[in-house]
């Protein structure tokens, strides 16, 4: 039985992992059935929806993947128990944020969602069933699934018939999509990693992946290994981010220019010249939650030295925005009490309608605390994730960036949305109060255009004040 070819896949979560990647497992494999299944119902008729403008999740390009098979072999919906049932592998995908109390509270994932998931599958599911971690997870979370998953297998195999028989084997399969490039990464990924120790498991894994993916670029590893190396990818990227915003202040400081410390450092072959973007500080659903397992996970096991090393990693990228905004109220003469700032970009980064742990939101937090009257403008992130987001409603949300920035003393850029260098800044420096500030954190802008336009501006890592 446990040879029969995977016909039938269900992914629990239709969050920003579930939905992309099961989309593009569906595309590359027509004869394979995928039913992604969620509590939210809400979310699932999104996912449902004619018009792919109202898709739960923005992501360039996924509307062309789901053209090609929803309502064919892929299928969104809430009828989590009849799809687990005929299920023959099952990804995890729900979500597993920092637990807010309770023990190891700040630091380690609340593993709820992963608990329930793996209850409704020991409890519906029938027959052979392969698990797969598809979530971020801490280390040894399939030990979690797999306790639960036995109290619900059969020990003894039933002669009558085969679907009587429930059977698990445990996989982990950590995505490595990035937002916004979510359908390029799941396209062509530098590598697949599977972990496990059911080698039949691992193949009927990989032969999916290997339809459209490089063999070589499977990677075996055992099940601790995969959950390790995917906090470990996380935290190595945000540490570059890390790195290079802490010299941003050095540049600032000394003359330098981050963009040229980039460019000349990351010319090393060795070092590599992605991810030395300076910014904000990095957010999104990963890389803060990722470090504090990490973190979390050193601790536990004595190694404090680890722990520290790598939490201050978060650090600097809290200092960073700390930095920011007491840099904002400096060159606004000290007091933002009263004054209208225009937000451009709420998203964590661009190309995508998450705000998960974005800058903006503890940017504009701050600035609020300091008195200042807010005008948001984003182009993808509906109004009330901003209220939520910032908890409050005494923000001003508008549909586009010019009519953001009526008599506002400044803008501050935290995402980088390419429509921001495209605007009219003529029109934008005579629309504003005088002086007119710009604070580029993102070096999207076009510097020498907004000076010579008369705008006094900063932007992150740059030498001089050009507040003329
Ligand atoms: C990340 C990992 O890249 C991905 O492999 C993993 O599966 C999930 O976590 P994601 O959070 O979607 O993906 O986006 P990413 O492009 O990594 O950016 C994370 C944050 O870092 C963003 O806030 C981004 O603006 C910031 N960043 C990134 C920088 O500030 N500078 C850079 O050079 C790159
Ligand atoms: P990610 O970025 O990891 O995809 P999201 O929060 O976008 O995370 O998505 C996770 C999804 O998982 C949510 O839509 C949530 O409703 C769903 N979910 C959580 N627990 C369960 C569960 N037990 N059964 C079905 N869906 C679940």
């Amino acid at each position: 039985m446990q040879n029969r070819p995977i016909k039938n896949i269900c992914c629990i979560g239709a969050g920003y992992v579930g939905g992309p990647s099961m989309a593009v497992i569906a595309k590359h494999c027509p004869e394979i059935e995928v039913n992604v299944v969620d509590t939210n119902i809400e979310r699932i008729n999104l996912w449902n929806s004619k018009n792919m403008q109202k898709l739960p999740i923005y992501e360039p390009d996924l509307d062309k993947v789901l053209e090609i098979c929803r309502g064919n072999n892929l299928f969104f919906s809430a009828n989590i128990k009849e799809s687990i049932a005929k299920a023959d592998m099952i990804f995890i995908s729900v979500n597993t944020p920092t637990k807010t109390k309770g023990m190891g509270a700040g630091y380690a994932s609340d593993l709820k969602w992963i608990e329930a998931s793996a209850r409704q599958i020991g409890e519906f599911s029938k027959g052979h069933t392969i698990v797969v971690e598809k979530s971020t997870l801490p280390v040894r979370t399939a030990e979690t699934i797999r306790s639960i998953l036995k109290s619900h297998a059969t020990l003894k195999i039933p002669k009558d018939t085969e679907k009587k028989e429930k059977t698990f084997s445990i996989l982990s399969n950590p995505e490595f999509l990035a937002e916004g490039s979510a359908i390029n990464d799941l396209e062509n990924p530098d590598r697949v990693l599977i972990g496990g120790s059911d080698n039949e498991s691992i193949q009927k894994l990989s032969n999916i992946y290997k339809r459209w993916i490089n063999p070589d670029k499977v990677i075996e590893t055992n099940l601790w290994s995969s959950e390790l190396s995917k906090l470990v990818a996380n935290a190595f990227l945000a540490q570059r981010i890390s790195s290079i915003n802490s010299i941003s202040a050095l540049c600032e400081a000394t003359g330098a220019s981050i963009s040229e410390v980039a460019k000349a450092v990351g010319s090393d072959k060795r070092i590599g010249r992605k991810f030395l973007n300076a910014g904000p500080g990095f957010g999104g659903s990963c890389f803060k939650k990722d470090i504090l397992n990490l973190v979390y996970l050193s601790k536990f096991y004595g190694l404090y030295e680890v722990a520290n090393y790598w939490e201050q990693i978060i650090n600097i990228n809290e200092w960073q925005q700390k930095r920011i905004c007491e840099l904002i109220i400096k060159k606004l003469y000290g007091t933002i009490s009263g004054k209208k700032l225009a937000i451009f970009g709420f998203s964590f980064k661009a190309n995508t309608n998450d705000t998960r742990e974005s800058p903006s939101i503890i940017i504009s937090k701050s600035l609020l605390e300091e008195g200042a009257i807010l005008n948001i403008y984003d182009p993808r992130v509906k109004d009330q994730q901003i209220y939520t987001a910032i908890g409050s409603k005494e923000v001003n949300i508008f549909n586009s960036a010019i009519d953001a920035v009526k008599e506002v003393d400044a803008i501050i850029v935290l995402t980088e949305w390419e429509e921001f260098l495209l605007l009219d800044w003529e029109l934008i420096f005579k629309l504003m109060r005088k002086p007119s500030w710009v604070f580029d954190s993102r070096l999207c802008l076009d510097k020498i255009k907004l000076l010579n336009i008369g705008f006094n501006m900063w932007t992150v890592g740059s030498d001089t004040e050009y507040n003329f």
